[in-house]
């Protein structure tokens, strides 16, 4: 044990304080304050600066503040900063503990090396062995060129991490600078990635990069600047407008995981009345008459979660369908729900695929799903079937046939084709499906379903229109109704729109315990 007189002694003991004391006020300062300066005209904050501004005030506890790399080739045995260029440990936001790391951009501009990736591995660990969701601060050029194979291996070595740690602890990431090669494919593999418009970019390689190999000229921004990542390849579920917005996403989003996939949800506790309010009975006039006109099925889903909140992840990308999370009685579900203001909430590749990805996210997180369908079905076109849309389209019903969470499914207005089955159809296992009076579920829409039917009959009459008129009329009322699906049990009520958030409280109160007993398999094997 240390004596009182040996630590108010001088000599040798004051010495070591005081060098202890200036490496921790060295570290605390973070790269050459020349490179912290650049970092801030650029609107972009330090690793240091960002850990305060995401966790609650004094929780954050360091891991590994004074290891160093061990590389000595092209000089680096000059310069051996504390640290290594990422910061680690774990903290705490609104009170639940998070593991963290952030790339300082400052130390060899946030790329990987050995003790580097040693670091970020160390903290990933403790994340599953803990089992608490971990947020990766982006700010780097991938693998240490330094350091060769080495920080090569440290790379594969995280992205294993990555993926062992896939359905157990939430991932996060947030990229906050030019993030290439590692430092964007790391991200791509957890869960959600946050992005900053202007100062974030994302790619396998750089724009000098790519001007080498392959003569294309383009700019950091438009290959995969937020903007781009956000609308145009999806990468970024959520584009923020400074970092102290990425950052209250983030908190915003950890609000509705659960920490682990062994734990429950966060639930707030709150107990809703199922009675019929004045804001159910706005539900029944949302829908159009003319199933032809658009309307916003946010209107209908903020009417029917609690305080009319959502959190949408990937807004910006495939439109046609909405993923957010969202509560009912203070419970976390995610709500997926065609958007008939873009495209007509038809299913394309990007929809099948954003929708999917988020479908599988609340199933390995034990959220159970509720689904709003308004679907003309999947959308046809030769470059959609080039590029895909079977192979990728079916990621939507793989992942929706392997979800066991309690899963509820409320058919608003189309419902045809492809789209009806894959939209959470009772076949594909949902718990309990619901229709209003307006749903329309067949194998397409009057108009096509005419055509083909009738198509002779149509060529040979005196009055082609009349006759297509009063076929139409002859589908929508015969055909185009819930009452087919309802009368094989397909559906298990047909309600009015106001009763909606009343059935889904007592349904998911009632889902609550469902266990679903799946054959051993290593794993399936998903379409991709
Ligand atoms: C070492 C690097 C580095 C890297 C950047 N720097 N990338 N140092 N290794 N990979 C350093 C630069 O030398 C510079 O240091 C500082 O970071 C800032 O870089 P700039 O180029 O000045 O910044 P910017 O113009 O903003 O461009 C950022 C960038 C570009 C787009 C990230 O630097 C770039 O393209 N870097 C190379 C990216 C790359 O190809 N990485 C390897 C991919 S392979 P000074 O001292 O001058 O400030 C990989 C394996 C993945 O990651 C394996 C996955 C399984």
């Amino acid at each position: 044990m240390v004596s009182t007189t040996s630590l108010a002694g001088g000599g040798p003991r004051m010495t070591r304080t005081a060098e202890f004391e200036s490496r921790r006020a060295r570290l605390l300062r973070g790269g050459p304050p020349e490179a912290v300066a650049r970092l801030h005209a650029r609107g972009r904050l330090t690793a240091r600066e960002r850990l305060d501004a995401l966790l609650d005030e004094g929780s954050f506890t360091e891991f590994d503040a004074f290891v160093q790399h061990r590389a000595t080739a092209f000089g680096m045995d000059s310069r051996r900063p504390d640290g290594d260029g990422v910061v680690t440990g774990h903290g705490t936001v609104d009170g639940r503990q998070v593991a963290v790391f952030a790339q300082d951009a400052t130390v060899f501009g946030g790329s990987m090396g050995e003790a580097f990736g040693q670091k970020v591995a160390k903290v990933m660990d403790h994340a599953v062995k803990v089992g608490c969701p971990v947020i990766g601060l982006n700010d780097g050029g991938g693998a240490r060129i330094q350091e060769g194979v080495v920080a090569l291996a440290h790379y594969a070595e995280l992205v294993h991490r990555n993926v062992r740690a896939s359905g157990v602890v939430p991932q996060l990431s947030l990229v906050l600078g030019p993030c290439a090669g590692g430092a964007a494919y790391s991200p791509a593999l957890t869960d959600f990635t946050v992005m900053v418009r202007d100062t974030s970019h994302m790619f396998v390689t750089g724009p000098d990069v790519i001007r080498s190999v392959t003569g294309e000229v383009t700019t950091a921004e438009e290959l995969g600047g937020a903007h781009t990542s956000g609308t145009v390849s999806g990468t970024a579920h959520y584009v923020a407008d400074d970092e102290a917005d990425a950052f209250d996403f983030v908190r915003v989003l950890l609000s509705y995981l659960p920490a682990n996939n062994r734990d429950a949800p966060p639930d707030y506790g709150l107990r809703a009345d199922p009675s019929v309010t004045a804001r159910d009975l706005q539900l029944d006039a949302i829908v159009p008459e003319d199933p032809g006109r658009a309307y916003d099925m946010r209107d209908v889903l903020r009417r029917v979660v609690d305080d009319a909140e959502l959190l949408e992840v990937q807004e910006l990308f495939a439109p046609n369908i909405i993923c957010a999370f969202a509560r009912v009685e203070g419970s976390s579900v995610g709500v997926v729900a065609n958007q008939p203001l873009h495209s007509a909430g038809a299913l394309d590749i990007d929809a099948s695929e954003k929708a999917a990805r988020f479908v599988r996210f609340c199933d390995a997180f034990g959220i159970p799903l509720l689904s709003f369908v308004d679907v003309p079905g999947y959308l046809s076109g030769v470059r959609l079937e080039h590029e895909g849309i079977v192979r990728r389209g079916a990621k939507l019903l793989y992942a929706y046939a392997e979800a066991s969470v309690p899963t509820v499914t409320v058919v608003v207005r189309k419902a045809y084709g492809g789209g009806y089955a894959v939209m959470g159809s009772k076949h594909l296992g949902a718990d309990l499906n619901l229709a209003w009076p307006t749903a329309r579920i067949a194998v397409m829409g009057a108009q096509g379903a005419v055509a083909i039917l009738h198509r002779r009959a149509l060529s040979e009459a005196e009055d082609p229109e009349l006759l297509r008129k009063q076929l139409v009329e002859e589908y929508e009322n015969d055909f185009a109704t819930p009452f087919q699906a309802a009368q094989r049990g397909y559906l298990d009520a047909v309600i009015m729109p106001h009763e909606t958030r009343g059935r889904i409280v007592r349904g998911l109160r009632a889902l609550r315990t469902k266990e679903l007993a799946l054959p051993q398999r290593r794993h399936g094997n998903i379409p991709l």
